[in-house]
This record gives structure tokens, sequence and C-alpha cells, in this order.
């Protein structure tokens, strides 16, 4: 499965990536490359490494070996300094920790501007700020505190910071967790309208099946450190491979469901609470 890639590959191209924690290996050996206006899903069960490898592709980890390039520069070997003005390209909306709790919405959302640009004209931050909230649904809520907002909502807000400053690269983790699925499908629409319209080349981790398909110009699995499918949503939905089958229809397999009758507590696949969120 692993392919020969090239730095110019894609916007963000990993090559042979490998991650280890301590003793435990957790990517072993990835290439991909993400190409230039595509939206590409990433999933994988939980614990497989799909945040793990996100975080590569911006630097926040790095790689026990292999390397990681953003338009054609490596990235992985770059101090925080020359990494901050790379960073300004790229809009994330991690898993955990999305918002800052002590700013409000709108000085969360004009915390990457401020950082990175000298304001002259807050009229023009003003609009920036109703446009993008407006855009996940949320103008209105400007003076808010995070802490004052469901889940689902910080979760928009999240976003549009990511998109605050017109980047070119939008990695998503989880997005639509969370969500209720009409929200879930605002967020869907919203990254497709981005793509369609900006072009914004995308990587969304999502456990989300349904999302996947919708969004997705490419899916990736990932299965013990491994990339185990790559192809587009019918390459997915026809995939022979059994552990791809069983992931995309959410099932338990056989191994599970025998320890699940015996009692025993030892299974297969992981399922973390979080996954049922
Ligand atoms: N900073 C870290 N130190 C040690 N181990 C880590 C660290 N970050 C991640 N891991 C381990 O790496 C593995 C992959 O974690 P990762 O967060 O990428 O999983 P994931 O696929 O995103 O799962 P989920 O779907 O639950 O979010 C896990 O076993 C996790 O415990
Ligand atoms: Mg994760």
């Amino acid at each position: 499965m692993a392919k020969y890639v090239d730095k110019d590959d894609g916007v963000i191209v990993v090559k042979d990536l490998v991650k280890m924690f301590d003793r435990s290996i957790v990517l072993e050996g990835i290439s991909l490359a993400f190409e230039k206006g595509k939206t590409t899903v990433v999933i994988g069960p939980s614990g497989c490494g799909k945040t793990v490898l996100m975080k590569h592709m911006i630097a926040l980890e790095r790689p026990t070996s292999g390397e990681v390039y953003f338009k054609g520069q490596r990235i992985d070997e770059l101090n925080e300094r020359r990494l901050a003005a790379i960073r300004t390209q790229y809009g994330f909306c991690f898993q955990k920790g999305a918002l800052f709790d002590s700013l409000t919405v709108y000085e969360n959302i004009t915390f990457p501007i401020v950082q990175h640009r000298k304001i002259s004209d807050w009229k023009a931050i003003d609009d920036l700020v109703k446009n993008k909230l407006a855009m996940v649904g949320m103008d209105g809520y400007q003076e808010h505190l995070p802490a004052s907002l469901s889940g689902g909502q910080q979760k928009r807000v999240a976003l549009a910071r990511a998109i605050a400053l017109n980047p070119e690269v939008i990695l998503y983790d989880e997005p639509t967790t969370g969500l209720d699925p009409i929200r879930s499908d605002i967020i869907n629409e919203l990254i497709l309208k981005l793509q369609r319209e900006l072009q914004i080349t995308s990587i969304v981790v999502t456990h989300d099946m349904k999302s996947a398909y919708k969004i997705g110009d490419r899916i990736i699995m990932l299965h013990d450190g491994r990339v185990i499918a790559d192809g587009d949503a019918d390459h997915i939905r026809n995939h022979p491979h059994s552990i791809v089958q069983q992931f995309v229809h959410g099932e338990v397999n056989e191994a599970d469901l025998a320890a699940l009758r015996l009692g025993g507590t030892k299974f297969e696949t992981q399922y973390l609470p979080e996954d049922f969120k």
C-alpha cells in the first residue's frame, strides 16, 4: 500500500512518516500527498493515530523518522519561529482545547488576526468576524464566553476562527463530533463551500461516515499505524478488506462479539467513551 511520494506531489506531503511515543509505535511509515483543492478524509478506529498524523502536517508533532513538506518546503525540521510564519497559511480546528476559555468569541476569532497582522481598521475586523460567524450560524454571539456555549456552538466558533485568515489549507479534527445531524450537515456544507469557492485544501479526520462520503474526494483509512484503504467514496464502500467494511458499517467484529459473550473485557477493537459522544 505504501506508495512513493515526492515533496511536490501535493500541498502537504508526508513521506515515510514513523512516529513512536516511548516504545510504542503509532505511525509505521506513512507516505501520503494531499492534493491542492481537494478534501481528503481520514478515518480509522479510535487511537489509530489520526490526530497524531494530522499534528505532523502542521509540525505540532515531530516525526521519529520521515519527512513532512508544505508546498514543497520541508517543515518538520523548522524551528518554532519559522513555523509560526508557515502556520498562518493553515486553518486548524483540533479535537481538544479548541477555544481559549478566558477570551470572548470575538477575541477568539480575532486572536490569529491580531497575532499575525497589525490592525488599523477595526471596523473591517468587526465585519470579518461577523461574516465568519454568520458562515457557521453564530453571528450575534461575539461577546459570549466559550463556557456559556454548547459543545456544538463552541465547535462552530472554532471553525469560524480556523477560516478567519482565509487559509490555503484547513485541518479539521472531528469537526462534526458532538453536533446534531442538522448542524453536522451545515459543517459539511461549509467545508464543501470553502472548497468550491476558495479552492481550499481540506483534510478532515472523522468517525462520521455520512460526512466522509459527502465531503471526501478521497478517503484514507488508517489501521495499525498504516494506510489500509485509500480512494474515493465508492472505492471505500466496496472495499474488499473486512476491517474496512466493519468500520464503515459500524459493526463489531466476530472476535469482539465472542469476547462480549464470554463476559471478557479484552476486545480487539478498542472503543473509548468519547467515541459515543
Ligand atoms: N503526546 C503523546 N504521548 C504519548 N502517546 C501519545 C501522545 N499522543 C498520542 N499518543 C498515543 O498515540 C496513539 C494515537 O493517538 P491519536 O490521538 O492520534 O488517536 P486518534 O486516531 O486520533 O483517536 P481518536 O479517534 O480517539 O481521536 C494513542 O495510542 C495515543 O495514546
Ligand atoms: Mg483523534
